[in-house]
């Protein structure tokens, strides 16, 4: 097969997307970095170097199921040690599904600085379009580097944010601000169409808190796919994308304009509560490039007063696969709640909260002086016993307990997972008997409701170390984390030939691997 290359390079700055001075993290300067694009099939092979000043980093290419290739699965703590400063690690995996994703920073909140990307995969599309127009990253953002919001965020509920981005771009309002910060200049992000042409664009939440409600003004989206699933299309005013979610949605132009621009959308979501939308984000899809007026276009759209995802009656695979034929699965029930006890508010699963620290040997499971996985601490292992026997079957049900009622976006590693169950204020009975088996939808983020289960099934058929996290910034670095350890008997590091020594280097560089 093909190989694509790409070189990222980690660095700080100054920097002012929206017209607001402040210091970010970018890959090569940029907000956001390079898209990555490959086709289904290709091997894609990242170096990365870290030229920040006193921050590991390791990247996380998310959605990408990391078959055979665990240790470029990006998780400082599971996976690899952090690259240190001025060190580089290359990553190599294939492109064993296609659609549209991002690759972000997996260290801390380094991701709500900058340190994220698009990244496309071109496969078979179930849909017609004239234009690809790429990744379109909507994104909440922080005024004040979020390293410095931790503080408040420690205490419980997390800290506001200012603004919000589409594709590292959007103006703020600083005409009555004495705040020398405040400098202006910002850009709104556009897009050009040509009347009558088809477009597809490939949405993707990459922001720390919200929840998005899509929509451009006068127009129709059909979507074609959710995360990395082709799924049948259908026609909507307005999609809901959760944190680290995915839609491609086909837009067609007008063939008669009745403006010469319309407005675009992202409505912001957060904590479900309706009107709480401060960081709301538009940008503009022009008709007329002479014209530079901005739109005048009103919404439509009903706005959403609460942050699930997509009904998921609509969201079915274009191939669908009959989960009602599958053998009884394994049922983990994992317990969510959230503390108060120790030094900051922690949320737990199964009443433990998980602090990937990648200083200590006994919790660092992959390439530790050299043992695998010494000491599991903290992980659920699951899978068959012995490794001739044929895949199995789990079924993860993540259920609120706890009285903080909020929604929040469980992402799972290595895998794409059926949504079988979904409820909000509701208990699981214990039973498989609220499980939808008939083409349940199939992606890698889905939303737990407040008060209520997720219940995600999935082949244990991916030996390795994988995280499944809520994916609120904040929360997972409060510790709403769980590792489970697939298969230990058959996990496939995936280390690149005659590349041993990088490996060994990045935690060498921390004093954890001895030379
Ligand atoms: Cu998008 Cu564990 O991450």
């Amino acid at each position: 097969g093909r190989t694509v290359e790409y070189w990222l390079s980690a660095v700080e700055g100054p920097c002012a997307p929206d017209g607001y001075n402040r210091t970010c993290m970018t890959f090569n300067g940029t907000i956001p970095g390079p898209t990555i694009i490959a086709n289904w099939g290709d091997k894609i092979k990242v170096h990365v170097t870290n030229n920040m000043v006193s921050n590991g980093t390791a990247i996380h290419w998310h959605g990408i199921h990391q078959r055979n290739t665990l240790l470029a699965d990006g998780v400082p703590g599971v996976t690899q040690c952090p690259i240190a400063p001025g060190e580089s690690m290359t990553y190599e995996f294939r492109a064993t599904q296609y659609g549209s994703s991002w690759y972000h920073s997996h260290f801390s909140l380094q991701y709500a600085e900058g340190l994220f990307g698009g990244m496309i995969i071109n496969g078979p599309a179930n849909g017609n379009y004239d234009e690809d127009l790429g990744t379109l990253l909507l994104q909440d953002w922080s005024h004040i580097e979020t390293f410095n919001k931790w503080n408040a965020a420690k205490l419980g509920r997390p800290p506001s944010l200012e603004s919000s981005l589409i594709n590292g771009t959007n103006t703020f309002d600083c005409s009555n601000s004495t705040d020398p910060k405040c400098v202006g200049g910002g850009k709104k992000f556009e897009m050009v169409f040509e009347p009558g042409k088809k477009y597809l664009l490939r949405l993707v939440n990459v922001a720390i808190d919200g929840t998005f409600q899509f929509s451009i003004d006068g127009h129709s989206l059909t979507v074609i796919a959710n995360d990395f699933v082709p799924i049948k299309s259908y026609t909507t005013d307005s999609v809901q994308i959760t944190i680290g979610q995915r839609y491609d949605v086909i837009v067609e132009a007008l063939s008669t304009p009745s403006a010469p621009s319309y407005w675009l959308r992202g409505g912001w979501i957060n904590r479900c509560a309706p009107n709480a939308n401060i960081n709301s984000v538009t940008g503009i899809v022009r008709y007329n490039t002479s014209s530079t007026a901005l739109p005048t276009t009103t919404s439509t759209v009903v706005p959403s007063t609460h942050c699930l995802d997509e009904p998921l009656e609509r969201t079915v695979p274009y191939l669908p696969l009959d989960v009602s034929n599958i053998p009884p699965p394994n049922l983990l029930l994992e317990n969510l709640n959230s503390t108060t006890g120790g030094a900051y508010f922690q949320w737990t699963i199964n009443t433990s909260s998980l602090v990937l620290d990648w200083k200590n040997p006994t919790m660092m499971h992959v390439f530790n002086n050299d043992s695998l996985f010494p000491t599991p601490f903290n992980v659920v292992p699951i899978g068959r016993s012995s490794p001739s026997a044929a895949p199995e079957w789990a079924v993860l049900i993540i259920q609120d307990v706890g009285a903080v009622n909020l929604a929040h976006p469980i992402h799972l590693h290595g895998h794409d997972f059926w949504v079988l169950a979904q409820k909000g204020s509701a208990k699981w009975d214990g039973t498989t008997a609220s499980f939808n088996t008939v083409n349940p939808p199939r992606r890698d983020v889905a939303t737990l409701p407040g008060g209520g289960y997720l219940a995600m099934g999935f082949l244990l058929d991916n030996p390795g170390a994988w995280l499944v996290h809520c994916h609120i910034a904040w929360h997972a670095s409060q510790g709403l984390s769980l590792e489970f350890v697939e298969d230990q008997k058959d996990i496939v590091m995936g280390i690149p030939e005659g590349e041993e020594k990088q490996f060994r280097d990045v935690c060498r560089s921390w004093g954890l691997h001895k030379p």
